[in-house]
């Protein structure tokens, strides 16, 4: 494969902006050749607060990673976050009037078009139409209607709302960063691009990607998207309950959490329960002791809590999830959380690392749930670049590609 295919994924995050540049390798590999990370500054809850504060991380991240490639970041993919994403399933119609009835491209996009018509609040746009399926002539379960015959034509497409402004200005900050922006993608949709595989999101699974302040969720099933749901909490809310609990500073608290913090109790023996952490409260000059079985008591039920509501809010689909729950992010590398996870779940649930088949270079610098989706970024700007070299000189409209990015495996 060419090495003019270069790709940059950028994941500005609450606490860490992480960059990732790629590029194509073999087999439709992506091999990772640049890795950048900052701390970040200037957003709360994934929206932008100080758009200066917040090139400056970027800057910071991806000036990391052109070092360590060699190559100039142009175009970012960068993920879309926030608290008031929604998403729904619509269904549309048209009429297939072509010459034979065969369905063309128009066909299918005037399809999409018709389920996206929807009465949107003030402020509002769409970000992300992600066709379901399609039915021909009654005919359901149908991929690739292009060049199938038929009368009628419908779609079920779920589509995803959100207010325009923090996109927006998510946009000037990475432009201000010096960076053009390829496209936007929803956060838990690039967590799913590098970490699951086309069977997990055929037979079902969901995808929660534990932040700093934001929980994304995406159910999958049917090699599609089925629901989203994000909420306003995160992996700060076990730093501020230890803050507030132990009367240490935010940073020692977050410091506490990631050391010796545990979300299941029943990981640890008796002997640890009893092992002695030395903290040292805020205006106090003299260490504390407090032994690990405080901090997990501290910690356990707001994971709990937390879990509680994502689970609530999967049941809610009635969706069958055999492949059971991925978790990603920085938050889910706290202990045990995999372990209560998948008692408050009651399914299968694991880690979401990059799954080994889609990429190479330095992939083993990236092991970690909370690079899944600077890493799904990049793969999936590979990905569409590949798609529209395929593409090119066939009639293929961009916008149906648009739609069809990051679908399914087979539209690619
Ligand atoms: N080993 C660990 N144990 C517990 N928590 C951890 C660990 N490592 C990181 N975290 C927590 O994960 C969070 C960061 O996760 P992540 O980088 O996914 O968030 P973000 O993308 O910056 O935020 P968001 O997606 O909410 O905007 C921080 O709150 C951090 O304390
Ligand atoms: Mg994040």
């Amino acid at each position: 494969m060419s090495r003019e295919i270069n790709a940059i994924g950028l994941d500005i995050g609450s606490s860490r902006v992480r960059c990732v540049i790629g590029e194509a390798a073999e087999n439709g590999k992506m091999n990772i050749v640049g890795i950048g990370e900052a701390e970040s500054r200037g957003l709360r809850r994934g929206i932008v607060t100080s758009a200066e504060a917040v090139s400056e991380s970027i800057r910071r991240a991806v000036g990391e990673a052109e070092r360590v490639s060699g190559l100039e970041a142009e175009a970012a993919m960068v993920n879309l976050s926030g608290e008031h994403f929604r998403g729904e399933n619509k269904a549309g119609v048209v009429a297939v009037a072509g010459a034979g009835r065969e369905i063309t491209e128009d066909d299918v996009s005037r399809a999409v078009e018709s389920a996206s018509a929807m009465q949107l609040p003030a402020g509002w746009e769409i970000f992300s139409r992600l066709p379901q399926e399609f039915i021909i002539d009654g005919q359901d379960g149908i991929t690739e209607p292009v060049g199938m015959s038929g009368a009628r034509l419908e779609s079920l497409v779920h589509i995803v709302i959100g207010p325009s402004a923090g996109r927006q200005n998510l946009d000037k900050a990475v432009k201000r960063a010096g960076l053009s922006v390829e496209r936007m993608m929803l956060e838990p949709l690039a967590a799913a691009e590098s970490t699951l595989t086309d069977d997990d999101k055929e037979y079902g699974c969901a995808l929660v990607n534990l932040g700093s302040e934001i929980t994304s969720v995406m159910v999958f099933g049917r090699g599609a998207v089925q629901h989203t749901a994000v909420f306003p909490f995160g992996s700060l809310h076990f730093t501020k309950d230890i803050a507030v609990g132990l009367r240490v500073s935010i940073q020692e608290a977050n410091k506490i959490k990631q050391d010796y913090g545990c979300v299941a109790g029943f990981l640890m023996g008796d002997e640890e329960r009893q092992q002695v952490i030395e903290i040292v409260p805020v205006g106090r000059s003299e260490s504390r002791r407090l032994s690990k079985e405080i901090l997990c008591d501290i910690m356990q039920p707001r994971a709990v809590e937390l879990l509680q509501h994502v689970a609530h809010e999967i049941a809610k689909t009635r969706s069958s999830i055999p492949s059971g729950v991925v978790l990603t992010g920085g938050g889910s590398l706290a202990r045990g959380m995999v372990e209560i996870a998948e008692q408050v779940f009651d399914a299968p649930t694991r880690l979401g690392f990059i799954e080994e088949n889609y990429f190479g270079g330095l992939a083993g610098e990236v092991q970690s749930p909370a690079w899944a989706v600077a890493c799904g970024l990049a793969l999936a700007s590979v990905r569409s670049q590949i798609r529209d070299l395929h593409s090119h000189g066939r009639s293929k409209s961009k916008k149906v590609a648009a739609w069809f990015e990051n679908f399914r495996e087979r539209f690619r």
